[in-house]
């Protein structure tokens, strides 16, 4: 199977919306990674982390990017972290291609600054902190994609076009 589509990218970028949006247009299924992991864990994604380290969350993530890859027509809205490990990217790309939505940090600010979910956040809610964040994942997630849509100052209906046009949906 090699038709999944990963969207990736910093939290915040609009992974999740956008997935949805593409879901509803598409004739595709929707995997939205964290909800998955919320899911089956039973625990809020703040829980896991304080719980039991984000390594253990980051394990779980591991084992689901590969579960995902043995289904396939999957829109695949990831969690900010996905391309941490390599795996992952291998799995990725062996069922699908990787979609990047790029935002600038003042963007990722604006959209994340009220959220309590967000445990890498946590206590580092300012556009300095998600900037250095940023600058840190940023090789990963050029390198890991196929595709690449910047979203700031784009609406959802023209980032999913450009997503079915740059993917040929
Ligand atoms: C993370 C992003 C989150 C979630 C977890 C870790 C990250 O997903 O997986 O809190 O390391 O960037 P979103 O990108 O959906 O917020």
């Amino acid at each position: 199977m090699m038709d999944n589509i990963f969207l990736i990218g910093f939290m915040g970028a609009g992974k999740s919306t956008i997935a949805q949006e593409l879901q509803s247009r598409l004739d595709m299924k929707l995997v939205e990674m964290d909800a998955r992991i919320v899911q089956e864990q039973e625990m809020s994604i703040n829980e896991i982390f304080s719980r039991f380290g984000e390594n253990y969350f980051r394990d779980v993530e591991c084992q689901l990017v590969q579960d995902i890859g043995q289904e396939g027509n999957t829109i695949v809205s990831c969690g900010g972290g996905v391309v941490l490990r390599k795996d992952n990217i291998i799995n990725m790309k062996k069922s699908g291609k990787i979609v990047f939505l790029a935002a600038t940090p003042q963007t990722i600010y604006d959209r994340v600054k009220d959220s309590r979910e967000r445990p890498i956040l946590n206590g580092h809610m300012n556009v300095a902190y998600i900037s250095e964040l940023m600058e840190k994942r940023r090789a990963l997630y050029e390198a890991a994609a196929d595709i690449r849509i910047d979203v700031d100052d784009k609406n959802v209906a023209d980032i999913c076009e450009e997503i079915v046009e740059k993917a040929n949906l």
